[in-house]
């Protein structure tokens, strides 16, 4: 049985560079875009204390998991399920769950990179002084006629791809990992300086208590599926890129301690940037509940009227950018590693053919803000009434494909691997036996039961209350 399968891509030069790399993954548009604003529509702390409970159950050991798949099978997700499986006898058929994180990849870049348009749109918009004084309508309506032009959002989307396609065929040390080292640490800088202002704002402790004051009345069952749909979305799980990022890994290092602190850095990206959004979004009368468009039709206001506004505002949107670079190059890296070691193109190939897939895809999304915003495919089921095409595939990937592909990798790492090869991948000695049963517990029975409960419940097929009552009357 082989243990020291080495990578064709090369290596992360050491445990820094990895936990940069992750974490550069991690922390993206979910925390800056994503998370203020489903924390808004779902009412805040309620939905931010289940979100923070799937991070430390659910989130922390699935990670450990991919990551150890990873760096044991050393090739592109679809290969090394492939090959795992076969060393312990199991179906074949794993593979697939290689291809169903490729193909979630994939869709999630289209829209993504959409999002990330808007945001390299708004550096530009925000440095050039638009938005000085802007008023609330001024704001939303220069947000919704920028998301209402085709081309606009067209030219933004492929200047970001392009973006991507050129760090990825750079390859693993050359291009991943140079980014990573500057980007990351400047992007830490950009934080603190913004919230040492949302500090200043006199309404941040409106903000900590939207954030932190749970009231359970204010969250439903889709709301439980959102956030843990988030945790995964958030931390880049189920879908094989921390796998695939786990396959450059050096041997030596602690699958257990990495994956700790990369969850623990982007919990920490996405509670600071409610931080900062939150009392800017009280101090100016807005509303937390509205949508996608949150964080580019309310800061502009605030950044348009406080002083050194252009700055800060096109700090804050340079910084949304490198957030969401690193963490796309992250999103298409299982596909081209695919490409490289099954169809033995070049990376600069590899990494074309699948940045063009991704954009044509990426049409779908823009097209759902304006030709097509009123195309709504599943207008028939009551939930998906209202949704957009781009509103699909992002409840597809999010809310199903990722927990789903989180719920396999689980249930991989826990019940089809051997007890030995675990034990070995996560270097449990003597001492550290309860952490190693710790983690087991959660892969075997708590990450798999959260998630496939979550979904009854959505469904309605399942009712806590109803089974709490039956129980304690
Ligand atoms: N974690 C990224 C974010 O929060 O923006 C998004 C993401 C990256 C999701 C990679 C999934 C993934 F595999």
């Amino acid at each position: 049985m082989s243990t020291s399968r080495t990578s064709m891509h090369g290596e992360w030069s050491g445990r820094f560079a990895f936990i940069l790399a992750a974490t550069g993954s991690a922390v993206g548009l979910g925390n800056i875009w994503k998370f203020p604003y489903i924390t808004g529509e779902n009412g805040g702390g309620a939905f931010v204390l289940v979100y923070l409970i799937c991070i430390a159950c659910i989130g922390i050991p699935i990670m450990m998991a991919e990551v150890m798949l990873g760096r044991r099978g050393r090739q592109s997700p679809i290969n090394t399920m492939r090959d795992l499986a076969e060393e312990v006898g199991a179906s074949k058929h794993w593979k697939y769950l290689g291809w169903a994180g490729v193909i979630a990849g994939l869709l999630i870049l289209s829209y993504y990179s959409v999002i990330a348009g808007w945001a390299l749109a708004y550096v530009f918009r925000t440095a050039s002084g638009v938005f000085t004084n802007v008023t609330g309508d001024g704001a939303s309506s220069l947000f919704s006629r920028f998301v209402a032009d085709p081309e606009k959002l067209l030219a933004w989307h492929t200047i970001f791809m392009v973006m991507t396609m050129a760090v990825v065929a750079r390859g693993v040390k050359g291009g991943l990992e140079k980014a990573v080292r500057f980007l990351m640490p400047t992007l830490f800088v950009i934080l603190i300086i913004l919230l040492g202002y949302a500090m200043n704002l006199g309404e941040f402790s409106r903000g900590v208590v939207f954030l932190f004051n749970p009231d359970f009345s204010k969250i439903s069952a889709s709301g439980v599926l959102t956030a843990m749909g988030h945790a995964f979305f958030t931390l880049s799980l189920g879908m094989g890129a921390i796998m695939v990022y786990g396959s450059y890994l050096p041997k030596n290092v602690s699958i257990a301690k990495t994956s700790i602190i990369i969850a623990l850095m982007d919990t920490l990206v996405a509670l600071v940037a409610g931080l900062i959004i939150f009392p800017i979004v009280f101090a100016n009368g807005l509303e937390p509940g509205s949508g996608p468009g949150l964080i580019f039709q309310t800061l502009p206001i605030a950044f348009g009227h406080m002083p050194g506004g252009t700055f800060f505002g096109t700090l804050f949107f340079i910084l949304l950018v490198f957030a969401a670079w690193t963490s796309s190059i992250s999103l298409i890296e299982p596909a081209v590693a695919w490409l490289v070691e099954n169809r033995g193109h070049t990376r600069i190939y590899a990494a074309v053919i699948m940045g063009v897939v991704t954009w044509l895809l990426g049409l779908l999304t823009i097209l759902s803000f304006n030709l097509w915003s009123d195309f709504k495919p599943l207008s028939s089921i009551s939930a998906f009434e209202n949704s957009t095409i781009f509103d699909l595939l992002d409840y597809l990937t999010a809310n199903i494909m990722l927990p789903i592909g989180g719920l396999l990798i689980a249930v991989f790492a826990g019940w089809v691997m051997k007890r030995e090869t675990t034990m070995q991948e996560l270097s449990i000695n003597d001492v550290m036996h309860k952490g190693y049963r710790a983690w087991q517990i959660l892969v075997r029975y708590v990450a798999p039961a959260a998630v496939v409960i979550v979904f009854l419940k959505v469904t309605g097929i399942f009712d806590i209350a109803t089974i709490f009552e039956a129980i304690f009357g």
